[in-house]
């Protein structure tokens, strides 16, 4: 059980790499399933969740080869021989539940655990199974399984998502492009992922429209080809590390940064004061004056401000010069980093999805404990600030979706390093 010791009060300085996007990494890797020739994937991030998913589509029959320090995928899927995802697998990680679609449309049936539950909330998977039916699949759950059938192959329809769904647009999206005739997703999520997704597709050789609008079109086709595709870059690793100097002070680049994959969340750090500039190689964002200003933040889908950047976002208003409300629209129980900064002197309070944030001085340094993805990193995030010393404990959640933190942060004067509990 590693942790994390941060010594904060440290003003950051330097430029730190962006990594390939971890949810974008996890849709297309399932991806390779549609295709009987290999899939080059390019920029690909190193983390747990990325090892997961190789190892679940090894266990299907899918030959993975790294490349490049795992910065390169070839993934090949000339035979699928096992169409059953285990719950062993499934159940360390909810995207396992891409490769339904992928391997429905291509193999007319597959077996699939159910995710199970979440610390974030409930998560059903309802509107995948619902958008597969919408193309002809047969379903039945049984055994905690998802039992799917089309045995003369998947039909285009159309399907209007109840509420916008990244993962369930993801699947079928990757199901319709070898469905017959046409598929037309409404209300379709939006994010930068599916529109990389869609890209990945089209070199394939499916024919999409739409995509990164609400309304996607998809031209089934027979049969997909290989492709190599560079995966696009991490925009929740992209705003995490834009809070660094916000919340240190000082300046830092983000080599790869886009704006444009950020929107909304700039917009809101922009007016707590912080300043940001696209430069030829990324983008700089520095801290011009003393205490950044409160602001009030409303999470949604894509353009909206996203809800993975919510904890480290609360983790810079603690010490606004004010008091923030943030409502939390997406998932049901994503405060559970706020009683760890109030241990750390924050003035939170949480009630249902709205926590409203009085702003101190200065935070001062305790343990504190991740209880997933997010919120361990904003927890670093607000060590760095604070003063004294900051232990985060079960960083294990932070490894399935950040690389090297530490070096990345120390390379720009942080104090912060990794210790190992013997077990
Ligand atoms: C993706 O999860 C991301 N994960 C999440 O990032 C991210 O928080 C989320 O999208 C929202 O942006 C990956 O891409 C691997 P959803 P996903 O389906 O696809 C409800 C991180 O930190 N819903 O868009 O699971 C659901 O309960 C992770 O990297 C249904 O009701 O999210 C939620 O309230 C955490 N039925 C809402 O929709 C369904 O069948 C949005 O969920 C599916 C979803």
């Amino acid at each position: 059980m590693d942790s994390i010791i941060v010594t904060g009060g440290k003003t950051l300085s330097g430029s730190i790499p962006i990594a390939g996007a971890k949810n974008a990494c996890l849709t297309l890797m399932p991806a390779t399933l549609l295709t009987e020739e290999p899939l080059t994937l390019t920029n690909t991030p190193r983390l747990s969740d990325i090892r997961t998913m190789s190892v679940l589509l090894a266990s299907l029959g899918v030959g993975i080869t790294s490349l490049e320090d795992g910065q390169k995928q070839i993934l090949s899927s000339r035979k699928i021989d096992n169409h059953v995802a285990d719950y062993e697998i499934v159940r360390q990680m909810r995207a396992s539940i891409l490769v339904l679609g992928p391997m429905l449309a291509r193999e007319g049936h597959a077996v699939v655990s159910l995710p199970g539950g979440c610390a974030i909330g409930a998560r059903p998977v309802d509107l995948h199974l619902r958008g597969l039916e919408s193309l002809g699949a047969e379903l039945e759950l049984r055994d905690g399984y998802v039992h799917a059938r089309a045995p003369r192959g998947l039909v285009g329809g159309t399907f209007e998502f109840p509420v916008v769904s990244v993962g369930a647009t993801e699947n079928i999206l990757m199901a319709a492009t070898l469905a017959k005739g046409t598929t037309v997703l409404k209300n379709a999520a939006r994010e930068p992922e599916i529109v990389d997704l869609a890209r990945c597709l089209t070199a394939m050789g499916a024919q999409i429209d739409g995509a990164g609008t609400d309304t996607i079109t998809v031209q089934g086709v027979d049969r997909l080809r290989g492709a190599t595709h560079p995966v696009v870059i991490d925009r929740i690793e992209l705003g995490t590390y834009m809070l660094a100097p916000a919340i240190t002070g000082g300046e830092v680049e983000l080599l790869g940064g886009r704006l444009d994959l950020i929107g909304a969340f700039a917009t809101k750090l922009c007016e707590t004061g912080i300043s940001i500039e696209q430069t030829a190689t990324g983008l700089r964002v520095s801290r011009p004056n003393g205490r950044v200003a409160a602001v009030d933040v409303v999470t949604a889908p894509h353009p909206g401000f996203p809800t993975d950047l919510q904890a480290q976002m609360m983790a810079l208003l603690c010490t606004a010069d004010g008091t923030s409300v943030l409502e939390e629209r997406i998932f049901e129980n994503r405060f559970m980093h706020a009683p760890e900064l109030i241990r750390m002197g924050a003035g939170i309070e949480v009630h249902g999805g709205t926590a409203t944030v009085t702003g101190v001085e200065k935070l001062r340094g305790a343990p504190v404990m991740a209880t997933d993805l997010r919120a361990s990193v904003s927890l670093i995030l607000a060590g760095l600030g604070a003063t004294g010393e900051t232990t985060v404990s079960r960083v294990y959640h932070l490894d399935r979706g950040y690389e090297r933190v530490e070096e990345k942060l120390s390379a720009c004067g942080a104090e912060i390093e990794r210790v190992t509990e013997d077990g």
